[in-house]
This record gives structure tokens, C-alpha cells and sequence, in this order.
């Protein structure tokens, strides 16, 4: 991929599947191909049907060939509510007799630090170290070449459902591409979409799909929280759909052309015209209704998620909303009502000639990460930061 000057994301939707191929150029990255189409075989972000995905795969990926680009790599996303996050703690002595500690000393403690009790079919796809303790001093980021004695680790472990993470891996390696990374939807979104300073102060980012609503939390610049929920904006394509009588793909274009989550300007009758002849009429007043109740519900469940690590009315830099659903005007008003914190869209960034739409973050975020990710394999491997994701790859033993 290096050789090819192209850095590839895709993101395995509920709805859509995502592909993005970008550039390298001295001023950055700049957008090469961009190509969407409906997924398949996915169900609330989880790959259920991996045979027919992987065909479709590969389909798409030929027909990117036959223009011009061969691409072999992707960096992909991980999506689905069997995702978790659980804070450990590592511990080990350091080994060199002039107790400067080297990056074996790492490597150690944060193998240390996976030593969790999982159930058997639970595994560990990702070790982030959140900082280093050095004989009971806190706060180190990198401490490499540092002297002392006991050396611990906090960290915050990702893991997931094995069945889940192999078919997700062979359905990729089925269509014929290699994988170079894989992480939650939610990072890669929020790589996108927050900025270094929100991250520090404390934030939220929230991707609102079709079928899942991904959320990752951070504070101090580190990850501290990751969950997904199995529900998303396709719920209240379903809801209108019952609400109204009508079919979902009708529900679907109501919500797009007429959703708000609030009403305004007074109790209006709305039309959509289904056919030649056949019209809809329905009222503007019972559709907001039905909108508002279901996305109440979604957000009163994220805000379960920021009680469960005692962030629920404390993050300073707020909530970020993206992913396709965040498209629904006066979502950011009616959460800002529900979290009582600062409530923004999340427009991902970092990719010229590239609109900063909010379904795209996901996916715009893959290729920044994969960038970063080769930006620090060519730096010096004498870094934490190495270190650690050269330990993740290490995690990767469920690629056959
Ligand atoms: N303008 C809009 N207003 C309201 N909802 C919208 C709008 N545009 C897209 N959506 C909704 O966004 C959802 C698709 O978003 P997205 O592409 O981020 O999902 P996905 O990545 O396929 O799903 P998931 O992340 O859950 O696996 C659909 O439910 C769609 O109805
Ligand atoms: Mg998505």
C-alpha cells in the first residue's frame, strides 16, 4: 500500500458500505475515489451473512481495478453491540540490573495489564495503554528509558465477541484484502471529528447509524469508554413506518424530507406523493411526535452509558453527534436537553476535496488513522506509541 501512494478505508455499515480511497500528497490527503452502495448481510453492524458480503466485496473492489486503482489493504471498522471496553492494570518488576526501562519492560506490563477473566468466547482486540506508573508515580505517557523498580500500567482493554470478530475478518479476507487495521467505528469517527483539545478536556463522540449508535468517550486525550448500542435511526424509519401505515421506504423518505425533532411553525398537514395518482397526508404534528420519543429514548440510553463511568453531566467539551442519522434537524437542540452538557455535529475533516458529511466520519477517520498509523511505523520503533500498536498487531491472532 505504501508503494501505491493510496491509503484505503472501508466502513461496513448497517445501511451502507463505504468506500474510501485517498492520496498522499506533500500538503496532505486529498480524496482519490469515493464509492457507496447498499450494504448486505449486516445486521445492526455485526456480518451475518459473511459469503454474499465478501462476494459484493470483491464485485466493488474489481470494479475500483478496472479504474486504474488496484487497492489489496484496507483499514476496516469494527461495529456492533458485542463491543466493550474494561479498565485494567497491570504490574511487573523492572528487568534490567540499572533499572532503566526498556521497551520489553512495556511490552510486559501490558500483557500484564490483559490478564482479564473473559468469558471463552470474549477476545481482546486492542490494548490502550492510558498511562505508566513508575514506584507509585502517576501520570507518565511514555516511559521508556525512565528508571525504576515496579512498573504499571493502566490501561483500557477493547474486546468482542470471537464469532462476531472471525467473521468479520474471513469476510475480508474471503473478498481477497488484507487487513492492516481494524478499530471501532467510534474512534475512527472520532478521529475525524474532535479535535485534540476536546479530547483532553473530556468529550463524547457518537455515531448514529442505521442500525447502531457507536459511542466513545475520552478525557485527558486517552480513550476511556467504548459502547455500542443496537439501535439506530433505522428505529425511527420503523416507528414512522408503524406510526404513519405506511411501507419503510416510504417511512425512510418522510423522515429524510420532512423529520424534525421538533415542531414548528404550528400543526401543518404534510404530503408525499407515493405514485402516479397516490398521495400521503399526514400530520406534521404526529411525525415530529413519533421522531422525538424514539431519539428521546436513544439518547436517554447513551446517557446510561456516561452514568455507568460517572461522566453523566461532566464532560466538558460536551457531546459530538455524527454518522448519517445525526442528519435529523433538532437533534443537537433536544440533546443538549437531554445530556444538560454542549451538544455539536461532528462535520469529520482531514481529507481535501472531500464534503464533510457526517456519514462519511467513520470512514474518513479509517484513512486518518491508517495514516497515522504509517506515519509512526516509519518513525523509530522507540516510542510508546510503537510499541503499542505493535503489540496490537500481535493481539490480531484471530486472522487465520
Ligand atoms: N437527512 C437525513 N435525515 C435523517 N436521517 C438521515 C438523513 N440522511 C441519512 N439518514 C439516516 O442515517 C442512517 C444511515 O447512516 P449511516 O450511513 O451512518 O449508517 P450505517 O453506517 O450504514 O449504519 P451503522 O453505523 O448503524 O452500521 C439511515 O438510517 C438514514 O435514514
Ligand atoms: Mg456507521
Amino acid at each position: 500500500m505504501g508503494k501505491t501512494n493510496l491509503i484505503c478505508g472501508l466502513d461496513l455499515g448497517t445501511q451502507n458500505i463505504k468506500i474510501l480511497i485517498a492520496k498522499r500528497t506533500p500538503e496532505g490527503l486529498t480524496m482519490s475515489n469515493y464509492q457507496e452502495f447498499p450494504s448486505f448481510g449486516v445486521r445492526r453492524g455485526v456480518v451475518i451473512q459473511p459469503e454474499e458480503l465478501s462476494r459484493i466485496l470483491r464485485e466493488n473492489f474489481l470494479k475500483i481495478k478496472e479504474q486504474n486503482q488496484q487497492i489489496n489493504s484496507i483499514y476496516l471498522n469494527i461495529g456492533g453491540a458485542h463491543l466493550f471496553s474494561i479498565s485494567s492494570r497491570g504490574s511487573i518488576a523492572v528487568s534490567r540490573a540499572d533499572q532503566k526501562i526498556s521497551e520489553e519492560d512495556i511490552s510486559r506490563v501490558l500483557e500484564a495489564a490483559k490478564t482479564i477473566n473473559l468469558p471463552s468466547n470474549k477476545e481482546i482486540f486492542d490494548v490502550i495503554p492510558r498511562e505508566f506508573i513508575i514506584d507509585g508515580e502517576k501520570g507518565i505517557k511514555d516511559p521508556l528509558g525512565l528508571k525504576g523498580i515496579r512498573l504499571e500500567a493502566e490501561v483500557l482493554v477493547l474486546a468482542g465477541f470471537s464469532p462476531y470478530l472471525n467473521n468479520l475478518t474471513r469476510t475480508i479476507l474471503d473478498s481477497g484484502l488484507q487487513i492492516l487495521d481494524m478499530v471501532p467505528s467510534s474512534i475512527a469517527a472520532g478521529r475525524a471529528c474532535l479535535s485534540e483539545k476536546q479530547k483532553e478536556l473530556g468529550v463524547a463522540i457518537l455515531d448514529i447509524g442505521a442500525g447502531t449508535c457507536d459511542l466513545a468517550i475520552f478525557e485527558e486525550g486517552d480513550l476511556i469508554h467504548l459502547a455500542v448500542l443496537p439501535i439506530g435511526s433505522a428505529n425511527i424509519t420503523n416507528d414512522i413506518a408503524i406510526g404513519l401505515k405506511t411501507d419503510i421506504e416510504i417511512a425512510e423518505r418522510i423522515k429524510i424530507e420532512f423529520g424534525n425533532c421538533f415542531l414548528k411553525g404550528g400543526q401543518k398537514r404534510q404530503k408525499i406523493k407515493l405514485g402516479e395518482e397516490e398521495t400521503l397526508i399526514f400530520s406534521q404534528k404526529q411525525l415530529t411526535n413519533i421522531i422525538a420519543a424514539r431519539v428521546s429514548e436513544i439518547l436517554r440510553e447513551i446517557n446510561k452509558e456516561l452514568k455507568k463511568i460517572s461522566k453523566e453531566r461532566l464532560l466538558p467539551a460536551g457531546i459530538v453527534l455524527t454518522g448519517g442519522g445525526a442528519k435529523l434537524p433538532g437533534i443537537v437542540e433536544l440533546a443538549k436537553k437531554e445530556f444538560h452538557l454542549p451538544v455539536r455535529l461532528g462535520k469529520p475533516k482531514g481529507i481535501e476535496d472531500l464534503d464533510e458529511d457526517l456519514s462519511l466520519a467513520t470512514v474518513i477517520g479509517l484513512v486518518l488513522l491508517g495514516q497515522d498509523l504509517e506515519k509512526e511505523t516509519e518513525k523509530s520503533s522507540f516510542s510508546t506509541a510503537g510499541i503499542s500498536s505493535k503489540l496490537k498487531r500481535f493481539f490480531k491472532i484471530f486472522i487465520p
